[in-house]
């Protein structure tokens, strides 16, 4: 069902989709301007808007008093120039009589006070009336819109995110955790509620976290956070079931976000889990261009690896939601895209799946908290300054590379991240506060191979791993029987799995493992671990694996190796001489551990070994260079390359196969020349 839908939703657009938020109620007082804005569309090549994101107030300005009628406009006038719509439902902000007349609606903070009317995102989950209201006003909308020619896709809400603790939440979580353990034995168990007197007599006891409260329960901590990813996609059920009734044709998405823009994903929702319940994935990223802390390249890599968390979720192409065409208006420094950078970074998220180009925000906003983020049209009205041009580029090279749209990434090598982990990683009290860096770990390895341009999925553990060549599962602390299952099957196989450190800890209620590291991944790995060793930042040891020594940091894992080959051994302190990096050749397959925290000089010699041995290398380019970045999308029958320059100088590159660059038209032979911020696609004939 979700394929089919996906399949219609991108038959109906025959481009990527270029566009974005348009806000038209806030202008409607401006009529010169909302004709300005067609145009302008036009001009930029812009084809879809998501609009009613926000409108709640402008769509039922009083209870139960609809008004559609500037809405009606502004679909007839993007259908008549040929463009979509993705209508968004209401519910991430709504009208303030609504909150006045039925207060539950309003969230309750984790210190149990109650929130006022303001802001947006601010709602319960639970509520009854909230729940209603948002699904009288998305029946209007699709009873109203349904079969309008511009309607491309539903966007419900926005950006879903946080939580509330009022008294339905708690009844409503009560009843969760009494569906999950079904007697307070059970719960009381899996929380080790035994420890500081906490053992659970009544489930009306039973308290989400709160600093007046408990917040150092972790199997509560965690069951809270899995509470609210449910009740979540379960307030998206309600608002989707309307749309489901009268449009069932019509593909449905919510916009996910990354936790700032450091580009982490977001840790608020589970969306592994969402992901199973949308039909498109689509998410909005805001990367820190030119920031001061960071390369270029560096940042374009994190980018990447997020893009390919997000489209792995489904494993087909996504949509970028939002992304700013300038600079944002939130980052601690707000610096806009340089020259060049926005059709880059641009054609980066198509390179990584994206089948769009959507921007927060159509026009800038005259008033209120995001009047100076950047936006298409800006205060001075004009086309013809430095931003809408290039978004004009952007307009024209995504029609000029429109047989690409659609199409799918294929890679053997997957790295695993896993939401539950990043919760229970975030609560652990030991190790080292600072030295835990879950995101920054995944993040580490997986630069070796967007260095050396190997497509890479980024996938949770419930997905399937059987298609790879090679698995990294990093600092997986929380793992479950199952997955150590499947990591065996998949290694019997002939699979090839590298883990690392602070792995196979913990089980999925948070509660360590008995006897020793768990027995099925000390007969997969052929060691035992035996103690952890954490150093202070200023600290170091080192590892010496073949003759080479390498500075390691954090975390050393004291390993009793049992039948594996030692790579690499610790050089200093009582684990001197002992095991850092062993493999282990299990039935069909290896497996890797890594003990130690590296740099990224011990990785690059690590999986370069590797990367040979399983022939991952891509032939296309004769020798990447680590701050070009390829990825490519592909058809039965054509290979398209992006050719990325992250570098603020010319790179060239050596190609092994010729073909058409699709942005020039210039046939590309041998020599491949970048300049600063450049981009190529180029389409080679399988
Ligand atoms: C997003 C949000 C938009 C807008 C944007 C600004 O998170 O969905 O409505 O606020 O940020 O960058």
């Amino acid at each position: 069902m979700n394929a089919i839908l996906y399949e219609e939703a991108y038959e109906m657009s025959q481009y990527f989709l270029h566009g974005g938020d348009y806000n038209p109620e806030q202008w409607l007082k401006y009529p010169e301007i909302l004709k300005q804005d067609i145009a302008y569309m036009k001009e930029v090549k812009a084809n879809t808007f998501s609009v009613g994101i926000f409108s709640w107030s402008a769509l039922e300005p009083a209870e139960g008093k609809f008004c559609f009628d500037w809405l009606d406009e502004i679909m007839d006038t993007i259908d008549a120039i040929g463009g979509k719509v993705i209508l968004a439902t209401p519910s991430g902000a709504r009208p303030a009589w609504l909150a006045q007349q039925y207060p539950e609606v309003l969230r309750t903070n984790q210190a149990r006070e109650k929130c006022l009317y303001g802001a947006r995102h601010n709602h319960c989950l639970t509520s009854p009336v909230y729940r209603e209201k948002v699904r009288l006003i998305n029946e209007k909308l699709a009873l109203r819109y349904g079969k309008h020619p511009a309607l491309l896709m539903w966007h419900i809400s926005n950006e879903y995110g946080g939580d509330c603790h009022c008294k339905l939440c708690q009844e409503a979580f009560r009843v969760w955790l009494k569906q999950k353990y079904g007697t307070l034995e059970e719960l009381n168990h899996a929380w080790w509620n035994s420890f500081w007197s906490h053992t659970i007599t009544d489930w009306s006891q039973i308290e989400s976290p709160s600093r007046l409260g408990d917040q150092l329960v972790h199997g509560l901590n965690l069951d809270w956070r899995r509470f609210v990813s449910d009740q979540t996609i379960d307030f998206f059920e309600n608002e989707i079931a309307v749309l489901r009734k009268y449009t069932p044709n019509v593909a449905i998405t919510t916009n996910m976000m990354a936790e700032s823009y450091d580009l982490a994903p977001f840790r608020g929702l589970n969306y592994g889990k969402f992901a199973q319940f949308v039909d498109v994935i689509s998410w909005d990223c805001y990367p820190a261009w030119h920031n001061d802390w960071e390369t270029t390249a560096q940042l374009a890599c994190k980018v990447g690896f997020i893009n390919d968390l997000y489209r792995s979720l489904k494993k087909q192409p996504f949509l970028i939601m939002e992304c700013t065409p300038s600079a944002v208006n939130w980052h601690e420094v707000n610096r806009t895209k340089r020259p060049g950078m926005h059709l880059l970074s641009s054609m980066q998220l198509i390179a990584h799946g994206s089948d769009s180009v959507l921007y927060f925000q159509w026009r800038q906003s005259r008033g209120a908290s995001e009047k100076f983020h950047g936006a298409v049209v800006g205060h001075d009205g004009r086309q013809n300054n430095r931003v809408f041009q290039e978004v004009k580029q952007v307009g024209e090279s995504l029609q000029k590379i429109k047989e690409i749209k659609g199409l799918n990434k294929y890679s053997r090598v997957a790295i695993i991240y896993d939401w539950e982990n990043d919760w229970a990683l975030e609560d652990v009290q030991g190790f080292s506060k600072q030295g835990k860096q879950y995101v920054k770990t995944l993040q580490q390895h997986y630069q070796i191979f967007w260095q050396k341009d190997i497509p890479v999925d980024v996938i949770t553990c419930e997905q399937p791993i059987d298609e790879y060549d090679l698995v990294i599962v990093g600092m997986l602390y929380m793992m479950s029987e199952a997955f150590m299952e499947k990591l065996t099957e998949y290694v019997t196989q002939g699979g090839t799995v590298v883990m690392t450190y602070l792995s196979g800890i913990v089980d999925k209620h948070d509660l360590v493992y008995l006897g020793g590291w768990h027995k099925s991944l000390q007969q997969l790995f052929g060691i035992d671990v035996i103690e952890i060793d954490t150093l202070y930042p200023k600290q170091t040891n080192s590892i010496i694996m073949d003759s080479m020594q390498y500075e390691v940091k954090d975390i050393c894992s004291v390993i009793q190796n049992n039948s594996a080959e030692i790579l690499a051994y610790y050089e200093n302190d009582f684990y001197a001489q002992t095991a850092a990096v062993t493999r282990n050749h299990f039935e069909k397959g290896k497996a890797y551990f890594l003990g130690a925290r590296t740099h990224h000089d011990f990785l690059e010699i690590f999986y370069s070994q590797l990367i040979d041995s399983l022939k991952l290398t891509s032939s296309w380019v004769e020798k990447p260079h680590p701050d070009v970045s390829i990825q490519t999308r592909e058809s039965d029958t054509m290979m398209y390359y992006f050719v990325m320059n992250f570098s603020h100088e010319e790179r060239w590159l050596t190609i092994t196969e010729s073909g058409k660059d699709l942005l020039t038209q210039e046939e590309c032979h041998k020599q491949l020349r970048l300049s600063p911020y450049q981009v190529r696609v180029v389409s080679v004939k399988k």
